[in-house]
């Protein structure tokens, strides 16, 4: 019997916040971007409401306007590290970057927080869109968008090859005859392609989940047929309801283009709920947030798509600049979006600028009102669940008590874990090792000896 299509959830823990002035908030930890007890209590408020995963977002380049939470942040491969040890079902998912980093480091740091956590971590892959990352990783310029795609196909093929060196059962260690591996069951990659060149093997096994899920956020053409082709989870910006449903409806047709079953491919749109017990206390805490963005913060945050663009040059309030192609080398799809906004709306500076930082109404409201819209669009093909991002302190907290109770009596969230690994929460399947499929097609074994590796 197939149990009812239940809501993927993750919680963005994110230190201080987005924006530039949320740790000035009176109830906010200033320092919870660099505070594992705070980072703890969050992981912690989502196990217990039994949220599929955490998910930590990173870049690799600060400046002095950059946001309070970019100057001073955990990297997440450490921080999720400490937590799967805090944490014992949740999924653990972690940005890394494509185009500053080499496939056998990242294979081996993925796969050992894989072990370390018994199969809940999840990778989000990213390219990096600030050009100034190059400058910290030695190299003369910042890949352009196009290539930086190219990249990531090669480096998460490359990543994927390396985590099947080993055959689930290649470790025999038989204490006995003194056999530690069978040989026949370890694998060299031999990768050679355009950016990278990996012999291999890597130096650690599979995990208890086979591989890492994958995670991705593309907007632009490229971003887009990369999600569709490579991740199990996509993240997206909730802008609207139609959007975020002509979005899905695309990302699940490609899918299906490049031969994939769409059902195994979750779309997650990054919301920020702000909830309240009534009304009044909705009203209060909305303003609150809103309270928390000025104009001088928001023309700052709407450079970060733009990759840090000075947007404090223009006047505010005449009709937004014409920036010509500025943004396609960082965020494509989400710059993009932005001069399309302004241009078919005739929008100033300013109303770009606060429009793009301050809180939407979608998603405000009293617990049965947001997860009413929380089911309208799971229901009705916007969405197969939802990244959760706090604007307040206590967001999350106000979350996990008020909302999640509404789900999980609508039966849209699970109340018990089923699983153990983040594959088992998204209810997908166990990759088996390349190599063992191809012995077992061979022999015709597969099904026997796919029971055996899942066991
Ligand atoms: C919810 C969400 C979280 C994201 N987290 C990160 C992140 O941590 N680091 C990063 O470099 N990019 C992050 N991105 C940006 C994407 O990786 C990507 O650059 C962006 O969506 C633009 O898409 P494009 O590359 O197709 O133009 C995130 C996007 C979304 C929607």
């Amino acid at each position: 019997m197939s149990t009812p299509r239940q809501l993927k959830l993750g919680a963005m823990v994110h230190g201080v916040g987005h924006g530039w002035g949320e740790w000035r908030h009176p109830d906010a930890v200033a320092d919870a971007s660099t505070n594992f007890q705070w980072y703890k209590d969050q992981a912690q408020l989502a196990e217990n409401a039994k949220f599929d995963f955490v998910f930590i977002a990173d870049s690799l380049h600060i400046h002095e306007k950059s946001s309070p939470h970019y100057l001073n942040r955990f990297e997440p491969l450490t921080i999720l590290s400490a937590l799967a040890a805090t944490t014992s079902k949740i999924g653990l998912v972690a940005t890394v970057t494509v185009s500053y980093t080499e496939p056998f480091q990242v294979a081996r740091q993925l796969s050992s927080l894989d072990h370390i956590s018994g199969g809940r971590a999840g990778w989000n892959i990213v390219t990096s869109w600030l050009s100034g990352t190059a400058d910290n990783f030695s190299k003369a310029e910042h890949p352009p968008h196009a290539v930086r795609y190219r990249i990531a196909k090669e480096h998460v093929a490359t990543v994927k090859g390396l985590w099947d060196s080993w055959e689930d059962d290649a470790l025999t260690r038989n204490k006995q005859t003194g056999e530690f591996f069978d040989r026949s069951k370890l694998h060299t990659l031999n990768h050679k392609g355009e950016f990278f060149q990996v012999k291999g093997p890597l130096n650690i096994s599979r995990s208890r989940q086979g591989q890492p899920v994958l995670f991705q956020a593309g907007t632009s053409e490229d971003g887009r047929n990369f999600a569709a082709e490579y991740s199990d989870a996509i993240f997206v910006h909730a802008e609207s309801f139609e959007e975020s449903k002509a979005y899905y409806a695309d990302l699940k047709r490609r899918a299906k283009g490049f031969g994939r079953n769409p059902d195994t491919l979750s779309i997650l749109p990054g919301i920020r709920p702000i909830v309240g017990r009534n009304p009044e206390e909705v009203e209060h805490r909305y303003q609150q947030a809103v309270d928390l963005v000025s104009i001088e913060d928001a023309i700052v945050a709407l450079g970060r798509p733009f990759n840090d663009h000075d947007f404090s040059q223009y006047p505010l309030d005449v009709p937004f600049p014409d920036l010509g192609d500025l943004g396609s080398n960082s965020q494509k799809g989400g710059s993009d979006r932005i001069k399309k906004q302004a241009r078919e709306h005739n929008l100033t500076l300013r109303e770009v600028a606060l429009d793009f930082s301050r809180p939407r109404r979608e998603f405000v409201g009293t617990a049965e009102q947001v997860a009413d819209q929380i089911q309208h669009w799971f229901e009705n093909g916007a969405s197969d669940g939802f990244i959760i991002n706090s604007l307040l302190p206590d967001g999350l907290k106000y979350f996990t008590e008020l909302v999640i109770p509404v789900l999980q009596k609508r039966g849209l969230q699970r109340s018990e874990y089923t699983g153990s690994t983040l594959r088992e929460h998204f209810g997908l399947e166990f990759p088996v090792n390349r190599y063992t499929a191809a012995r077992d097609d061979q022999t015709s074994l597969a099904p026997s000896h796919k029971a055996q590796v899942s066991a």
